[in-house]
């Protein structure tokens, strides 16, 4: 989508959509007021009201969209409303339209554009890849949106464009999880890597079996041992080790179909088990806008991409692995497999000797349970790093909620007969998830990240989030890389 800036009211330009951001302070500028009858209108947040002013203004049509109260306005009220507008500009097929926002709002511009072009490109995103023979109307896409300020324009552009950037690296985000697991295999996930490093510069090497099997990750190929589909270990580097570029790493659960294993899950919804490699979809999608937006870092991104499938082949309740680390793992269930190729994933992490840590997993059933499809669990050994990521959420509106890493959920994890086990009763289920990913980070400061509950949703909750994969992740972490360090 082509987004441009301009200053003024666009209430002059003739275009087929004119959308007029309104607030409950003043619902109706008096251009429009003295005009067209559209009482009814009051500013309230996301109150639409199409009118059609027969030539007495320039555009063909007129929606008012409301913004609610001026005072409480947020980049989340922005990036909802965007949505809302580049929706009916596509419902009514109008291929370019403006967006006129007079509010003086108190908000940076910066952060005024970036919030509305997220808004329009998440809100304009749709996954019909496997649709076939869609109609026109059905396939009808906006083509550009012109943002009309009172505001600093340029400045109002900045943001714009650091926001396509982020939102376009959801959706690449949101294609992954959304693809089908015959297409998405580690194979594939590897594939999409390469195909990132050639667009963006990134370094990107995909390990095969055979070197897996060479360097020890005995994590990973234990989970995908069952499967057709061989694992794959995924790393893409951005930028260089320096005294001022610090390192940070992204680990992403890239766990392709989740069918529990031989600890084999019911046929209920098994299908949404293909999301399982969100974690993984979201590190990619990062390292594209991390690449794209020039950050002053050293970026590691890992991708630990198995299939978790039952087989002749697959691995076993009672089985003990040694992982990459060269720590033992019984175990109990082979449906606790994120935590199985994460331990490889964490360990291969310190060789960078990075300055954070950071893994993102549809881990447990358990953080769904807890926080819903509302906040994404947080887990850390690191407060100063914890606190950071809370602030990203909620600048992005991907909240983050922490919950507690004792030394309790570690013990839990403490196995008879091997170093550890990878599953423990079903209480705190998060937690001990998080405790057993503990052991192996060394010391370095690090966040867990379970996105079960917030990478895919049932419906739609917001505007700029249709149902299905939500790219959750991308935007938390690419605001947590941009103030890094501040
Ligand atoms: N991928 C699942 C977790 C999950 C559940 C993701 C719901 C998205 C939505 C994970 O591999 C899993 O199966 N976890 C088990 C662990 C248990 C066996 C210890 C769980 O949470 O039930
Ligand atoms: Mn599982
Ligand atoms: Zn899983």
């Amino acid at each position: 989508m082509l987004i441009t800036v301009q200053n003024g009211t666009g209430l002059h330009a003739p275009t087929d959509l004119a959308v007029l951001v309104t607030c409950e302070e003043s619902p109706l500028p008096t251009e429009v007021a003295e005009l067209l009858e559209a009482t009814d209108h009051r500013g309230r947040f996301k109150q639409t009201t199409l009118l059609y002013p027969r030539g007495t203004l320039a555009p063909r049509r007129l929606l008012l969209l409301g913004l609610g109260k001026l005072a409480t306005v947020t980049p989340d009220g922005l990036r909802q409303v965007a949505a809302l507008a580049v929706q009916q500009a596509r419902e009514l097929q109008v291929a370019t339209c403006t967006l006129s926002l007079q509010a003086h709002l108190t908000l940076p511009p910066a952060v005024v554009g970036q919030a509305l072009a997220e808004g329009l490109e998440l809100g304009a995103y749709r996954y019909q890849r496997y649709k076939t023979g869609l109609s026109s109307e059905q396939t009808f896409t906006v083509e550009g949106v012109t943002l009309y300020t009172s505001a600093d324009a340029a400045a109002l552009h900045v943001g714009v464009t650091t926001g396509q950037t982020v939102a376009r690296a959801t959706c690449f985000a949101r294609d992954l999880a959304n693809g089908p697991p015959n297409s998405i295999t580690p194979a594939a996930l590897g594939q999409a890597a390469q195909e990132l490093g050639q667009r963006t510069g990134l370094r990107v090497t995909v390990l095969e079996p055979p070197q897996l099997v060479e360097q020890g990750f005995g994590g990973i190929l234990a989970v995908g041992q069952g499967s057709a589909n061989p694992p794959r270990f995924i790393v893409l580097e951005y930028g260089q080790p320096a005294a001022d570029q610090p390192t940070l790493c992204l680990v992403g659960k890239g766990v392709t179909f989740d069918t529990g294993g031989i600890s084999i899950k019911s046929a209920d919804k098994m299908d949404e088990m293909k999301m399982d490699m969100s974690g993984a979809a979201a590190v990619l999608g990062t390292m594209q806008a991390v690449a794209e937006l020039g950050l002053p870092l050293h970026v590691v991104g890992l991708v630990c991409a198995a299939e978790n499938m039952p087989s002749a082949t697959a691995y076993r309740p009672g089985d003990i692995i040694t992982t990459l680390s060269g720590k033992t793992v019984e175990v109990l269930n082979t449906d606790a497999e994120g935590r199985i190729v994460l331990a490889d994933g964490l360990f291969y992490a310190q060789r960078y000797k990075p300055q954070a840590i950071i893994d993102l997993a549809t881990l447990t059933g358990a953080i769904v349970v807890a926080l819903g499809p509302h906040a994404t669990g947080l887990m850390s050994t690191d407060q100063a790093l914890a606190d950071q990521l809370i602030r990203a959420g909620e600048t992005t509106g991907e909240r983050v909620w922490q919950m507690p890493l004792w030394n309790e959920y570690r013990e839990a994890m403490e196995s008879d007969i091997a170093d550890l086990k990878n599953a423990s009763g079903r209480y705190g289920g998060a937690l001990t998830a998080a405790g057993f990913l503990a052991a192996f980070v060394g010391d370095y400061p690090w966040c867990h990240l379970d996105i079960a509950g917030t990478a895919w949703v049932e419906r739609s909750l917001k505007p700029y989030q249709p149902w299905g994969a939500t790219g959750v992740g991308v935007r938390l972490l690419v605001e947590l890389l941009r103030s890094y360090g501040q």
